[in-house]
């Protein structure tokens, strides 16, 4: 649990959400994209990201390997680092949501305990939160290796990897799966935009 430290502060309200949306012509939220390593989640939410800005939509993706460059690089993958580094995540992607923006996160977030934490976060705060399970099996996964890193794993020079030598939780109850061995990148993308349009956060 995060230790707080913070006191003596006070809430101080802003702009109503009705109205920073009805000058925007859009809601925002959160699209939480979890998965193992190499399973599209960088890749989907890329393309998606792509579509949502063509058609004018204000939407940003913040991805795992991208944040660790800067402000979470003083987090290792230890389980309390995991921890850190999805609750910092989580509270930013809740204000660009919060400021109007299509936020699409895109981390391995293996545990359920630091996602659903997020997701009462988002509707604490009356945002929109959907979970979307990047669901490849491991052995595609692995397969795939982009980075090589599987391999790596499996020789011993990376310690404590999702999927290899460190668990991954998958969603008991996602808005979303996307089985990424099945689909194209384009039918993954198809998919996100009809949910977002389901819940009304994007016009039909
Ligand atoms: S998370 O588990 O805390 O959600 P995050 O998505 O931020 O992970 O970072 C995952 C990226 O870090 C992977 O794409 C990979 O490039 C790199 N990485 C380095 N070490 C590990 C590890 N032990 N387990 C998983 N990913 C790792």
């Amino acid at each position: 649990m995060t230790e707080v430290k913070a006191t003596n502060i006070k809430w101080h309200e802003g702009i109503a959400q009705e109205e920073r949306c009805g000058c925007l012509g859009c809601r925002g939220c959160t699209m939480w994209f979890t998965g193992l390593p190499a399973s599209g989640k960088s890749t989907v939410s890329t393309a998606l990201e792509h579509a949502l800005v063509a058609r004018g939509i204000h939407s940003y993706r913040l991805d795992g390997d991208n944040i660790r460059h800067g402000l979470n690089k003083n987090l290792g993958f230890s389980r309390e680092d995991r921890a850190e580094n999805i609750r910092r995540i989580g509270e930013v992607a809740k204000l660009f949501a919060d400021s109007g923006c299509i936020a699409l996160t895109a981390f391995i977030s293996p545990y359920i305990e630091d996602r659903d934490r997020n997701r009462k976060l988002h509707e604490e705060a009356g945002l929109a939160f959907l979970e979307v399970f990047v669901d490849a099996p491991l052995g595609v996964c692995e397969t795939r290796d982009p980075k090589g890193q599987y391999k790596a794993a499996r020789a011993g020079k990376i310690k404590g990897f999702t999927g290899v030598d460190d668990p991954y939780e998958a969603p008991p109850k996602p808005e979303l799966v996307l089985k990424t061995d099945e689909l194209t990148v384009e039918q993954c993308v198809k998919s996100c935009i009809e949910l977002l349009e389901k819940r009304g956060i994007l016009r039909r």
